[in-house]
Formats: C-alpha cells, sequence, structure tokens
C-alpha cells in the first residue's frame, strides 16, 4: 500500500495521471467509478485533460461501484445521475459504456450477479477509484460486511445516511435505506485500487484501514491485501497515523521510474 500525503489538488493529479496513463496505453481499459465528493476533483482534472489535451475515454468502459435502491429514476443523488454529472456526460465514453448496479431492478439478486458477469465480459476493472467512509465503509460495504462479500443488497448504516442527508435537504429520512453494492471481493479484483481521503472526518478510518487489524468493522481494511493499493490523503486525514512521517520520506524518495 503507498500512502501519499500531499494538497488536494496534486491529489487529484496523481489520480488523473494514473487514469490518463491507462487510457493512453491500453487498448480496452476498464475503470471504476466512484460516487461521494471526494472523487470530485479528480473527475474535473480528467474533464479539464479531455478539452484540453485531447484525452479520449472513447475506448474506455467504466463501472460504478454502486447506487441506491428504490431511488426515482429522475433523482438528481441516484448515483448513476451523479456518476453522469460528474463525469461520464462531460467526457466522451461510447454510449452504454459506462455501468452502474440495477437499483430499480424488481430482482437485485439476479441484477448483483447480471452486474458481476458484465464486469467479468469486460475483462475485470483496471483501475477503482474509490472514496471511504467516516466509519470505513468502500462503495456502500459497511461495518460487518463480509470480507468475501460479492454484488450484492446493503442497508445502510445510521451514520452513512446521517452522512450522506446533506445530499437530500439535510433530510436523513429522505436517504434511502437500501443499496447495491458492489462486494469487497469484487472490488479486490480490481487490478489497481486508488483511494482518495480529505479532510479530518476521515482520519480514524484512514488510520484503521492503513495501520489497524484487518477487520469487517473496518471493511476498508481489506485493502491491505491487495498487491497494489495507492491512498491519496491530505494532512487533515492523515492526522491519526502513527507512520505519517515514515509515508512522506518513502514518497519524497521515490525512484522517478515508479509510478502511482
Ligand atoms: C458514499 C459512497 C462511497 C463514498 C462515501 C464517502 O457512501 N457510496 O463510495 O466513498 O460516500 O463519500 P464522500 O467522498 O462524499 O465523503
Amino acid at each position: 500500500m503507498e500512502v501519499v500525503i500531499a494538497e488536494e489538488r496534486t491529489l487529484a493529479e496523481l489520480a488523473a495521471d494514473a487514469v490518463e496513463r491507462l487510457l493512453r496505453t491500453e487498448a480496452a481499459p476498464v475503470l471504476g467509478l466512484a460516487t461521494g465528493s471526494s472523487p470530485l476533483r479528480i473527475y474535473d482534472e480528467l474533464t479539464s485533460r479531455h478539452t484540453s489535451d485531447g484525452l479520449s475515454f472513447a475506448h474506455a468502459q467504466a463501472f460504478m461501484l454502486d447506487e441506491y435502491v428504490g431511488i426515482a429514476d429522475d433523482h438528481p443523488q441516484r448515483y448513476r445521475n451523479v456518476i453522469d454529472a460528474q463525469i461520464a456526460a462531460r467526457v466522451d465514453f461510447a454510449p452504454r459504456a459506462v455501468h452502474g448496479p440495477e437499483g430499480s431492478a424488481a430482482d437485485l439478486a439476479a441484477a448483483s450477479a447480471e452486474y458481476e458477469e458484465a464486469i467479468a465480459e469486460a475483462g475485470g476493472i483496471d483501475l477503482q477509484i474509490l472514496g471511504i467512509g467516516t466509519d470505513g465503509h468502500i462503495a456502500f460495504n459497511e461495518p460487518g460486511s463480509s470480507l468475501a462479500s460479492r454484488t450484492r443488497v446493503k442497508t445502510l448504516t445510521k451514520q452513512t445516511r446521517l452522512d450522506n442527508a446533506r445530499f437530500f435537504d439535510g433530510d436523513v429520512d429522505q436517504v434511502p435505506p437500501l443499496c447495491l453494492t458492489q462486494g469487497l471481493a469484487t472490488i479486490m479484483e480490481a487490478k489497481h485500487l486508488v483511494l482518495i481521503a480529505t479532510g479530518g472526518a476521515k482520519a480514524e478510518a484512514v488510520h484503521q484501514m492503513i495501520e489497524g487489524p484487518v477487520s469487517a468493522m473496518w471493511p476498508a481494511t481489506v485493502l491491505q491485501m491487495h498487491p497494489h493499493v495507492t491512498v491519496l490523503i491530505d494532512d487533515a486525514a492523515a492526522s491519526r497515523l502513527q507512520l505519517a512521517d515514515y509515508y512522506r520520506h518513502s514518497y519524497a524518495n521515490k525512484p522517478d521510474w515508479q509510478h502511482l
């Protein structure tokens, strides 16, 4: 696990560099897209590279991490619509190249299995962008999620619904109680995981993820078992790390030839 502590703008540029390298070198790249406010700057940076430098997504596919269950198709907080607004509709993805779990399906178990198949058919995810919840969830894998979980229905915790109420007029009761989410084992199959977290509210979750024991109580700790994880955090999110000086030293002395 590589930990990079830097300013928000630098973090977004580093993540965009990794995505750009993939898009420019792979014939059929597959991106994993996260919702939430954390990846926004990455998406802004990618959009600007698309507009100014001709960075193209036309040959890529993308898979979203999760979706609310039972949210209206035209609700602005439906994750499908959020991803369209934040990145998908701002660049040149081919029609139907961006996939999301079908949260309005009549048979959610079947929709989950189909989503897993679609990811496999695309050849798996090359680079997955991730955020982290204050309770250590990734995608919507809440505390207690099986570390071997696949795409399925999950019940959101009160904390996550409180955290996300800001997107629903500050009203926690408007936040849907259920979601469809890629499982932890699904996420672990992506080749490169790039997690971004900023702000002091994430400091404990970030500390547990990097330095705590692997446990379903802090689902993001499963990333310790992945061979290629990049954690991009600002000073505030890094404020509880025991080995922050070591991570800073390692990154400052990283060989030039080594990418993220
Ligand atoms: C939601 C999403 C997660 C995201 C988390 C943190 O729960 N399902 O994918 O990581 O929010 O969101 P934010 O980046 O807004 O703090």
